[in-house]
Order: C-alpha cells, then structure tokens, then sequence
C-alpha cells in the first residue's frame, strides 16, 4: 500500500510503539501516588517533558501534556478566554483554521465573546496587514495556524508575533500541529505564548500531544480534578503515551535534519508531475507551502470519487481534512482562498512523511494519469 494520508494521522515508529508497551507493562503506577512505584512513573514522565522541552527549546515547566491537537487549541484559547475575560472580549483568528480553532471560538462567540475570521489570500495566508487593522484594545487572543493542514500554506508567524508583541497585550496562540518536524518554529522569535502540538502526526499515538505555555502567561484550566500537569490539566497521566510522544519527537526531529530533502524532493516532483496530468489544477501554492502537503483538483470530478479510484490501486489520500471529509462540505480553506467551488469539490489532499519512496511518488503519477485518462473519457462522453 501506498499511505499518502499523513496529515491525517501518520503511522507510529516501531520504537515508538515498543515504548509505550514497555512502560505500559512495567510502569504502570499512577505518577501521582506516593510510593516509589508511581515515583518511578513520575520520573519517566518529567523526562519525556524535559526531553520535549528540549527539542523544542523551551523550559520543562512550558509543556503542559494533553490528548492532542484538539484538546490543545480548545484549552488554549478557552482557557485565554475565560482567563482575560475581564481585559477584553475581543479574538482574533482567521478562516482557515481546523475545527477545534473555529468551533472553539464560535462558542466564545456564544457567551458574548466577539471574533474576527480573518479572510486569506488567494495562497491560503494571512495578510499581516489585517491582523495590524482587526487588532484592538479589547483583544485578548490572537490565534492562528503555523501550516494549514488542507493545503499546506505556511503563516507568517514571525512577522505577526513580532508585530503583536510591540502592539498588543493579546496572548498569541499557535497551531503547529501540521508544521511541527517539518518546518521549525521558535517560540521566542514568534512571541509565541500558547502552542500546540498533536503526537500522532508526528509519528506518535493519538491521544497524545502538548500545549506549551510560555512562563508566567494565565490560562484557566478546561477539567475540574485531580490537578496534574500543574493545576493546568486533570486526569491520571498517559505516562506511556507521553514517554512514546517524546521518542516520535525526537525521532521525527532526527529525520527532519536529515531527510528534509528528500520529502522536498518528493513534494517538487510530484508538485510538477501532478500539474503535467490532463486536467488538473493546483491549490497549493508553489511556494511559502511546507513540504509534505500537495492539494490539487480535477474540476468536474468529485474528490471522493477521485479517493476511491486510487484506493482501488491501494494508494491512500484524502478529499479536505480527515475530519471534514464524511461530512462533505466544500472546504472552508478552499473557498475562502477563491477557489471557485467545482474546483473545490474535485480537489484531494496527499500527504507525505520522510519514510514515504521516489518510487510510491512515481507510482501515484502513474495511476493518477491513468485515473484522469478514464475519467476524461467519461466526462467526454457524457456531453
Ligand atoms: C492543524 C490541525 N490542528 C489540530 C488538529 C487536531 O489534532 P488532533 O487530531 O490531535 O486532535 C489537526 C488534526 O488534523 C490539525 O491538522
């Protein structure tokens, strides 16, 4: 099989898994009990945060663990929310972010929150100038994507955070959920205050991932409990889960250094052999996009169908985002970069990772050309 879904989830390494098994089986104690056992898997679990803070150069104490991407956002922001409430009700976000952004922030809206969706350019990002003019003094969060997980644009996260900093007392969140192992970000440089990473696209477990809060920034916590993760996150921790989500970390990091070019290699040829095919137009820019994401349409034929032809050659893509795609709605990211909505509607997502072959990109070429041939025959016929 060919996997070229890995914005929807990767698979996890070996040692990955083997880790989680290990500490599963041999340190199961609750980390929070207070003899020596659940000391041990308290140990394990300070080192996968100190492990994590490294690679990410922040302090231990900044990584707050949770169940992924989602959890990370709703707990950034509604926890900025409640937190700030009193300085301003006011956020600012755009239109292109994943659900757990937009929904949280549509049910701020709810309790009398009021949210800006910033519009993006026909490239999918952020023009700085509308974050300069939505800015106001009652903002309290400005919250927006490192990589768009649909088409792969990258944000001007450096520029923006620089600008907020000087300008605005808003906390600035970030979802690097899509660009964390591919595109490095420093928290410091974008005056980053609230960050969030999912494990399972970094070849971890789902259900694992962090929230990095910058020292001394207030958020209020989501859950009522036990108290862990320093009052910030209750719940028994996922020691296993956290001491499996560092190793993905560093492993992905490791490959990041040395294979970055040759998922760059790959997305370039697949970029421009994709184009060549009969048919089919780009969305994903040509440049400022990450490298493992391509997203592209064959005006007239419906995404899912295109999905199914290559899944009949065992080759596995998407339509929008995994968790867009069975509800089948025209994608928001696709529409609010103009794409005209035919063309959103035929349009597919592959998703690369550093263990994917130049030979599954030049079998995908291959049946996508054979697959656009039949399906031009059809569409001839049918007029
Ligand atoms: C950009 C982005 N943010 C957040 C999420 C949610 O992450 P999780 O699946 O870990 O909840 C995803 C998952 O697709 C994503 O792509």
């Amino acid at each position: 099989m060919i996997y070229f879904d890995n914005s929807a989830t990767t698979k996890p390494y070996e040692e990955v898994l083997e880790s989680f098994i290990k500490v599963s089986r041999d340190f199961y104690g609750n980390p929070s009990s207070l003899h020596g056992f659940g000391a041990k898997a308290d140990q394990l679990l300070q080192h996968a945060r100190k492990q994590t803070a490294e690679i990410m150069g922040v302090h231990p104490s900044e990584i707050y663990f949770t169940s992924g991407g989602t959890e990370g956002n709703n707990l950034a922001i509604k926890g900025a929310a409640v937190q700030h409430a009193s300085k301003g009700r006011h956020i600012v976000t755009s239109q292109i972010e994943h659900p757990s952004v937009i929904e949280a922030c549509e049910e701020l809206e709810k309790q009398g929150f009021s949210v800006d969706y910033l519009p993006v350019k026909s490239d999918g990002s952020v023009d700085i100038e509308d974050v300069k003019r939505a800015v106001r003094n009652e903002t309290i969060l400005v919250s927006l994507m490192h990589v768009n997980n649909e088409v792969g644009t990258i944000q001007p996260i450096k520029e923006i955070g620089k600008w907020l900093s000087k300008h605005s007392q808003a906390l600035f969140h970030v979802d690097y959920v899509q660009g964390c192992g591919k595109i490095p970000l420093s928290f410091e440089e974008g005056f980053i205050d609230l960050c969030t990473v999912s494990g399972h696209k970094i070849h971890g477990l789902k259900g694992t991932g962090f929230l990095y809060i910058k020292s001394g920034v207030q958020i209020t916590p989501l859950f009522s409990g036990g108290n862990q993760e320093s009052k910030m996150r209750s719940g028994t921790e996922n020691t296993a889960g956290m001491v499996a989500f560092a190793k993905a970390l560093r492993m992905t990091e490791e490959k990041r250094k040395t294979s970055i070019k040759h998922l760059w290699y790959l997305r370039n040829y697949l970029y421009n052999e994709i184009l060549q095919i009969q048919g089919t137009v780009m969305n994903t820019p040509i440049d400022g996009a990450a490298p493992h994401i391509i997203n592209f349409s064959i005006p007239g034929v419906k995404g899912e169908v295109l999905v199914h032809a290559l899944e009949q050659v065992n080759i596995f893509v998407s339509t929008t985002s995994a968790c867009s795609s069975r509800q089948k709605k025209t994608s928001r990211t696709l529409t609010s970069m103009g794409i005209p909505r035919e063309q959103a509607e035929g349009s597919i997502r592959v998703s690369l990772s550093y263990g994917n072959s130049v030979a599954e990109a030049e079998r995908f070429v291959s049946a996508m050309r054979n697959i656009a041939e039949q399906l031009s025959k059809v569409i001839r016929r049918s007029k």
